[in-house]
């Protein structure tokens, strides 16, 4: 974990200029338009013959049916057409505590419970996409579904927390051989388990560039990424044969910057002062290019499904990693109390480009083309979870010699169980939806 740099959004220039929908303060705005809609519907429902308020008043009633449908409707079935990317996070004590994180061997920096963190109330939330209902997840259900397949998690340490969630939520259930781990102490970077009931097997590739990427990324104590634009991550690219469901998650390290490569010459770099002999190409462009090469190499050959994950924000929020309240909320925010960041957006937005352009040159291929390429949008979900970082306990009992002045805290990944194994849920029913 000593490799995450937290980001700081006043060294990132926008690449798009973005628009703000309300003049007034952000406070006064909500307000505002629900006065506004109060008066509104007030005034047909006092004013106006039955056949305007009906018209009115249905799509409210919808409105609420459709919030509310999960109480009516079958549970386990998913929405086909669902949309699980915006909602709100709703109170329902224990329903997030699914496992024992000590018993799937998770990062010990990721183990809440464990490391002592002393309340369990950011385990009380469900996630409750706006119009569908989002159903548990079901170790069955997902094992059926991949029956003899290899399911790999590439990318950055978000996509490690998502294969560590996911593996903890099949262990749970389902019988279990480790089949390999690097042996890196406490890194947990290449590993892969099986299931042998249903022939599944689930892997984990470091690859935070999710291109080739030597320096840090390989070595922590080298202050430098030197990132091949034009190459795969060698490891997981050399299994690409094998693997039939790929979840490809970054952004991250982008974001902190690196020296950019095409071949060997250098062409570009961001964030990296002593490179500034170079041009400055920002993120966003070698993150499209990132995402663009993992793709191309996953459209050809086998047919499979291309997952892009979107990016899961931190909430350092601007205060100081080392800050013993870096992030100490205890609930989640609710809907429309807190902006998403613009660069935050912007990252979401380019990984839904590059899908799309992903589906249109698949579809342009002869033959129709083998890959089927969806989006798991975790960007707002993750963002209203402030609560469900490690935050200090991301270290054994951290307070027991007293609060110290300086203590370093995890912002950015989430405690297991937690939040993180809602990305699954959503995971499992793209993967349920047919072609
Ligand atoms: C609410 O949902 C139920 C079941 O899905 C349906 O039968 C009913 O007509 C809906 N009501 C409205 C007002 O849409
Ligand atoms: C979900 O809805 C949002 C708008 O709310 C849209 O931008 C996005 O493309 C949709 N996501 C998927 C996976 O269809
Ligand atoms: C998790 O499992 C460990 C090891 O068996 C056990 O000591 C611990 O009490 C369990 N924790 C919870 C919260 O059940
Ligand atoms: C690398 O160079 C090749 C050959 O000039 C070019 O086709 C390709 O687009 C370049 N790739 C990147 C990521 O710049
Ligand atoms: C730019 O700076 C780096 C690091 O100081 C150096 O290795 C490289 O040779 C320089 N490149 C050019 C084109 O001057």
């Amino acid at each position: 974990m000593g490799s995450y740099q937290q980001l700081n959004p006043n060294s990132q220039k926008p690449s798009s200029t973005t628009s703000r929908g309300c003049i007034i303060s952000k406070r006064a705005c909500p307000w505002l338009v629900s006065a506004f809609l109060a008066l509104a519907v007030l005034h047909i429902l006092c004013c106006s013959p039955a056949g305007t308020q009906q018209a009115v008043l249905t799509p409210v009633l919808q409105y609420i049916n459709n919030t509310y449908s999960f109480v009516s409707s079958v549970p386990g079935e998913g929405n086909r057409n669902c949309n699980y990317s915006e909602g709100q996070w709703v109170r329902s004590p224990g329903y997030a505590a699914r496992y024992n994180g000590t018993l799937c061997n998770v990062k010990a920096s990721h183990n809440c419970i464990l490391n002592g963190r002393p309340d369990t109330g950011y385990l009380d939330w469900r996630w409750q996409p706006d119009g569908c209902p989002l159903p548990a997840f079901d170790a069955k259900a997902f094992l059926t579904t991949m029956r003899g397949k290899h399911v790999a998690l590439v990318g950055d340490s978000m996509a490690r927390n998502q294969a560590q969630s996911l593996i903890c939520l099949l262990t749970a259930s389902y019988p279990y051989r480790l089949l390999h781990q690097d042996p890196e102490p406490n890194k947990l970077n290449f590993w892969r388990y099986a299931f042998p009931s249903h022939g599944v097997t689930v892997s984990y590739y470091w690859a935070p560039f999710l291109v080739r990427a030597n320096g840090k990324p390989e070595d922590d104590s080298i202050p430098y990424n030197y990132v091949h634009l034009d190459e795969p991550g060698d490891r997981w690219a050399a299994d690409a044969e094998t693997i039939d469901v790929v979840v490809l998650a970054a952004g991250h390290w982008l974001l902190n910057g690196a020296v950019y490569y095409n071949g060997s010459e250098v062409i570009g770099a961001h964030n990296t002062p002593e490179f500034n002999n170079h041009t400055s190409v920002g993120y966003a462009w070698p993150l499209r290019m990132a995402y663009r090469k993992a793709v191309e190499r996953l459209s050809s050959g086998r047919p499979r499904t291309v997952v892009l994950a979107t990016f899961s924000p931190s909430h350092f929020e601007g205060r100081p990693i080392d800050s013993p309240t870096a992030c100490t909320m205890m609930e989640p925010y609710k809907k429309g109390e807190k902006e998403l960041v613009w660069i935050y957006k912007e990252v979401r937005d380019i990984v839904y480009d590059e899908a799309r352009a992903a589906r249109e040159r698949i579809a342009g291929e002869e033959g129709g083309g083998a890959a089927r390429i969806e989006v798991l949008d975790v960007t707002t979900l993750a963002a209203m979870r402030p609560d469900g970082h490690p935050s200090v306990y991301m270290q054994r009992d951290p307070f027991a010699n007293g609060v110290p002045e300086r203590i370093n805290s995890d912002c950015l990944h989430f405690c297991l169980p937690g939040p993180v194994d809602t990305f699954n849920e959503v995971l499992l029913q793209i993967l349920k939806k047919r072609r």
